[in-house]
């Protein structure tokens, strides 16, 4: 009933010339697969030669972040509206790299203020929460990522969460080569419905999706995503590849 949806996290990596090849690669291995939701996420810089790749493929285009406010004086940002006009379709918003990165430390009021500024343009976020190796281990997993998601979505509505889609990365599994284990994963994907169930109702529940990231690749992506509550990946190193990518999908 949910349809798989695999993103890919290009984060800061490749360049104009190396993105617009992955993308074009990407279209031409996936031209015709359409059982599952695919987009890719490049560095801002890299929108609009991906973006012209992907010309009218089911490829969707994402970004990375937002900044939340109308046009205006802030420098070096870009706002929902300029993501849009470069034709993305999602943003990931709440990455544990910005949560934790120390600079960047964001906090999900200032997420939550993303979220909403993406909604009010039909831009659809991919909201990342997940635990850190310190409060997995002191049992504190759902409990973290229960205060992320109610932070982040505080004052959205069912109507809302309609272009949501969640995304858990266990942050010691990202980067890391250091996978969840399927029944790890499935454990939380399934407390975070049920938050959902909670906050929302039933149909959102039974209708949002659901992402597990983490040091995904082909080899491990078939037993996270046939797991009842696991409705896709979001992908970061394995996303860097045409072959690699394309694994993970053809395993959803
Ligand atoms: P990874 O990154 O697949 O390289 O672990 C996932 C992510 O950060 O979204």
């Amino acid at each position: 009933m949910r349809t798989q949806f695999i993103a890919g996290n290009w984060k800061m990596n490749l360049t104009q010339s190396s993105a617009a090849e992955l993308a074009a690669g990407l279209v031409s291995e996936l031209d015709g697969n359409t059982d599952v939701d695919v987009a890719i996420c490049p560095s801002f810089g890299f929108l609009a030669g991906v973006a012209e790749q992907l010309g009218s493929s089911h490829i969707a285009l994402g970004a990375q972040n937002l900044y939340p406010a109308e046009a205006g004086a802030y420098t070096g940002e870009l706002n929902a509206e300029m993501l849009l006009d470069l034709k993305c379709e999602y943003v990931i918003l709440g990455h544990s790299e910005r949560r934790h990165l120390p600079d960047l430390s964001e906090s999900n009021a200032f997420i939550n203020l993303k979220i909403k500024s993406a909604i009010s343009v039909g831009l659809k976020p991919i909201l990342c929460v997940g635990e850190l190796l310190e409060e997995r281990e002191a049992e504190r997993t759902t409990e973290v990522v229960e205060e992320q998601l109610e932070n982040s979505l505080t004052d959205i509505t069912a109507e809302q969460m309609d272009i949501i889609t969640i995304a858990y990365e266990p942050v010691w599994a990202i980067g890391t080569g250091e996978v969840a284990t399927p029944d790890q994963a499935e454990a939380v994907h399934g407390n975070i419905r049920q938050w959902l169930r909670t906050r929302f109702s039933d149909q959102i529940a039974d209708a949002t999706r659901i992402q597990y990231g983490g040091s995904v690749k082909p080899e491990n992506a078939r037993e996270l995503l046939i797991q009842p509550n696991i409705d896709g990946a979001l992908v970061g190193g394995a996303a860097l590849s045409v072959d690699s990518f394309t694994g993970i999908i053809e395993n959803a």
